[in-house]
């Protein structure tokens, strides 16, 4: 029984997220993906909405995921809902330095939990919630980047 939790920002879910959320579903007994609230960033969408859009997908998808957001450390949010392992996806080069980093700190802060990387597959590997809003924001059409409603929501929002 391994649960696992796919942490990040999802402002807003992309289909690369959703990609990584479907391969982990068959890997993993359960899966959490937690969406951080941070005060110190700024996100388009608020925590509430972000999970919205995430809910949306899944139950469009039928996968079964839980939602849930958290604040603070990572590490100490995981050890919280008993987390084995922390799920990231993984897109190019230039995601591994920060990724490493990233692991390296988590496992020094809690050496009990792992990280476990999924690379993207490579119809998504282009995608990031980043460059999805600017193109939305520049009236880009996105639709073919995010899961159901995610397009309508942008659009409302910028
Ligand atoms: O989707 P993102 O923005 O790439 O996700 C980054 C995330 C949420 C995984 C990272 O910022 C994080 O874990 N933040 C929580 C605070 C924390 O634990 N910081 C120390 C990390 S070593």
């Amino acid at each position: 029984m391994v649960h696992a939790v796919y942490p990040g920002s999802f402002d807003p879910i992309t289909n690369g997220h959703l990609d990584i959320i479907k391969r982990a579903v068959k890997m993993f007994s359960s899966l959490t993906v937690a969406i951080l609230i941070n005060p110190r960033k700024k996100p388009l969408f608020t925590a509430n909405e972000r999970l919205q859009m995430i809910q949306a997908a899944i139950t469009h998808e039928r996968l079964s995921v839980k939602i849930d957001m958290f604040e603070g450390l990572l590490v100490e949010y995981a050890r919280q809902i008993r987390a084995d392992v922390i799920l990231r996806g993984l897109r190019a080069v230039s995601d591994f330095e920060f990724e490493f980093q990233l692991s390296l700190m988590n496992r020094r802060l809690e050496p009990s939990i792992n990280t476990v990387y999924l690379m993207a597959s490579a119809d998504t590997t282009y995608l990031s919630s980043g460059l999805i809003k600017e193109i939305a924001a520049l009236g880009g059409d996105v639709t073919s980047f995010v899961p159901i409603g995610v397009a309508e929501r942008l659009l409302k929002k910028l």
